[in-house]
This record gives C-alpha cells, structure tokens and sequence, in this order.
C-alpha cells in the first residue's frame, strides 16, 4: 500500500474509524498526527464494539504498529485509562505496538476546566467543544508554555514546571469563578500516568524514518474533518489542530514527499457536531437519521447536527486536503428516501459560488442550491459489490464523486467490517 492519509472530507464523523480499520489491512504503522481524545472512533469486529478515542484503531490487530505523533495532545490519565480498558477487551497494548512522542503536548486538568469555563462564558455564541481542554493545550503549545511528554518522563522537572502552571492557572480559575485546582492531587495522578506510559514514549521522528527507511507502510489517520480545521475550516467554529492532509506532516516529522495518496472520507449526507454554520442543515434528514438510532456522538453522545450531502464543501475539501480516492460512509442512511438532494453551489445574494466563502459572515448567508435524485428505497446493507447496489444508488455515488473530485474507491453500507465495498 502505498503511504496514505486519510482525512475527513466534513465536519467530523465521516466514519473515518471504519474505514481505516479497513485499510490497516494492508498497513504495517498507523499514526496519528493531530487532535487529541476530542476524537471517537468507534469500530466494530464480528458481536464486539470497540470505541477509540487516541489510540489508533490499528491498536485491535496484533500485527500493526500504532504512533501517536507530535501533532497530537495526550491526556496521560485518560490515554492510561484506554489502554487498560483495551487489555481489559483482550487486546495487547505494550511499548512494541504502541509509541507516543516525547514532543506531544499534555493536557491538563486546568486545560478541560477553563474549556468548559470559556465554552460557558460565551453563552450562545459558545463552539460546542468536546470539553476535553484541546483548544486551552493547543493555546499553551502555541504559547511555548505548554507541558510535553518529555517532561512526564522527568518526575522532578515535571513536578517544578506543573507547581508554576497550576499556580498561574488557579489565578484564571478564580477569576472565572470555579475552585482551584489541587496540585499535589494532580501532580501525583500525573505521575503515577507517566510512569505507565514511560515504555511507549520516545522520538516517533525518528520512529517513523527508520520505518521509513524498511520501506514500511504507513496509514495517517486523521481526526475530525476538513471544516473543522484550524486554519481552513468555519473558524472560530473549528477545533484547534490542522485537521487537512498537511497536518499529517507537520504532525509527525514524515515529509510531504514521504507521502503518497491522500484519501477522502465522507458520508452519504453530511453531519456536524457542535455550533456553527452548516448551510444544507435541515430537519427532516436530521429527524429520520435520529429515528432510525443514528448520528449520536462516540465522545459526547450528543446528537449529531444532519443535512444533505454539500458538494460545494467536498469539492473544496478535495482542494486543499489533494483528495486522490474517496471513500463514502453511510450510503444505508438514506435507504429509505424518496428524494434525495444535493447541495451542487450556494447562493450568496445574486452570486453564485463554487466554493465556500472564507469569512463566515457570508457562509451563514449562503443558500444552498440544490439538484434531486430518486431514492433507491431499498436496502443496501447486504451488497457486497458496486454491481449490487440499486442502479439509483449507484448514480446517486457516482455524482458525489465526480462533484467532489476523486475517484470513488470505497463505499459503506454499514457499520460491520463486512458491510464494505471496494470498488
Ligand atoms: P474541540 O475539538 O473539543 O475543541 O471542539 C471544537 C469543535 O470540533 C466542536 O464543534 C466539536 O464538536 C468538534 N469536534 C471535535 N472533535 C470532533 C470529532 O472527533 N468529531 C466531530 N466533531 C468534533
Ligand atoms: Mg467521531
């Protein structure tokens, strides 16, 4: 296989987790270059369910390696926790299967207090974070005031430099009205994590290069999604780490050239957790999607925003991420529908747009233009090849794909591993 990105084409959700478990197959590292336990992947092998939050879903196959990179932000007691409750599940976790780098930033207690603390003072006009303290642990890397890794490994440092934040953060703490946080309470749970972790923590640059040197394959895996991304997505609704396929670089020291094909992962229909704008939102699809059990969050349980496919998203989504494949996630979802559409353009008062505006002002005054397609109204959940889905079905993929641009090259009909189809 060649070394390849996966990404999501939306807002988050796309069904990523499925789909890279389906290509671990033929991957020998799985790395992870951005985000932090934000994340929820949820894969599902034969009767059991495993839900990932950092940890690679590689994680389930004895065989492959899992790097969590520099890009990303641990919160060593919760990436503790996943592990044990992944052993608890049957499943190897050791230093030979899973590295962390020593340059990944660490979240901390004040980190998901003052999240939730901001999250609450901006009243309406809140993001709907995960409240997992990822955009105040970026904040502080961007700072050069953040924790990492490294320091974990150094009980005594670690103990100096964490006394200093915690008293600088109480500070902040008191002025948004909450309790301080205890620092010999946090210093020891820390601790007592990083001792834990201690035989998975290590230079992943150099890691990867020498994997890279034995020609190894290697699978990115991207959390969250294009719009959600800190420099191109619907800021300031996005979370705080460069979700597009240029992330996967800086993320973990591979080289863009080291890489070669980047794939794109979308639903059938489009979703969105959290506030901001989302302009094919719309009710009807939101309320069968949720009848039917689906689209509640792996992380948050919140239901998910739904609305109908927007290609104007995915074919900007293909630009900046260089989307070579696609996979579409979910087509099941919408088996029941009599017509189903697609947002082809916006309108923006007598403008037309192929591509989103930047400035969110006038995304949340675009109208979205829309073309119908019949429904298959028949199941799809049994085909196991592009032959066998309905002939509408078909078509209904065929134009997503050549909306966005890509080729089309996976296809989901359902959560099981089997349910996949290749094309
Ligand atoms: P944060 O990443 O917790 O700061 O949240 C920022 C925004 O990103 C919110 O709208 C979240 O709902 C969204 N978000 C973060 N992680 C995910 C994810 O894994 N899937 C979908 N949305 C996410
Ligand atoms: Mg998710």
């Amino acid at each position: 296989m060649p070394n390849t990105i996966l990404i999501g084409a939306q807002w988050g959700d796309e069904g990523k987790g499925k789909i890279i478990d389906f290509l671990t197959d033929d991957a020998e590292l799985v790395v992870r270059s951005q985000g932090g336990n934000n994340a929820g992947h949820t894969v599902i092998i034969g009767e059991k369910k495993y839900v990932l939050h950092l940890i690679p879903s590689g994680i389930l196959r004895s065989d492959k390696i899992c790097v969590i990179g520099n890009g990303v932000v641990v919160d060593p007691v919760d990436v503790v926790r996943e592990i044990e409750g992944l052993r608890k599940q049957g499943i190897k976790v050791d230093g030979n299967n899973l590295v962390i780098s020593d340059c990944a930033h660490i979240v901390l207690p004040y980190h998901r207090i003052i999240d939730e603390c901001r999250e609450k003072a901006k009243g309406d006009k809140k993001i709907g974070t995960t409240k997992r303290g990822i955009g105040p642990c970026y904040g502080d890397k961007v700072e050069r005031t953040g924790l990492r890794m490294a320091d974990l490994m150094e009980p005594k440092l670690f103990t100096e430099k964490l006394r200093a934040k915690i008293e600088e953060n109480n500070i902040v703490l008191k002025a948004f009205g909450v309790p301080p946080i205890d620092f010999e309470e946090v210093n020891a749970a820390y601790l007592a994590a990083g001792k834990k972790l201690k035989p998975f923590v290590t230079n992943t640059v150099v890691y990867l290069h020498q994997a890279l040197k034995k020609k190894k394959n290697m699978l990115f895996e991207g959390a969250q999604g294009t719009f959600l991304d800190l420099d191109h997505g619907t800021y300031p609704y996005v979370t705080s780490s460069n979700t597009t396929a240029g992330g996967a670089s800086t993320g973990t020291g591979v080289p863009p050239h080291r890489i070669d094909r980047v794939m794109g992962v979308m639903k059938a229909y489009t979703t969105r957790v959290g506030e901001g704008p989302f302009p094919t939102e719309n009710k009807e699809i939101s309320d069968m999607l949720h009848d039917m059990g689906r689209e509640f969050g792996s992380t948050t349980g919140r239901a998910r925003r739904c609305g109908w496919f927007d290609a104007v998203a995915t074919r900007y989504a293909a630009m900046i991420n260089g989307i070579d494949e696609l996979a579409v996630t979910n087509l099941d979802g919408l088996d029941q529908l009599k017509t189903i559409k697609v947002c082809v353009a916006y309108k923006l008062g007598s403008k037309t747009l192929e591509v989103p505006p930047s400035d969110l002002r006038q995304l949340v005054k675009c109208k979205p233009v829309y073309v119908e397609f019949p429904g298959w109204m028949k199941s799809t959940a049994d085909a196991q090849t592009f032959e066998e889905l309905p002939a509408k079905a078909r078509t209904y993929l065929k134009k997503l794909a050549s909306l966005t641009g890509g080729k089309l090259s996976i296809v989901s009909v359902g959560a099981s591993r089997a349910q996949t189809i290749r094309l």
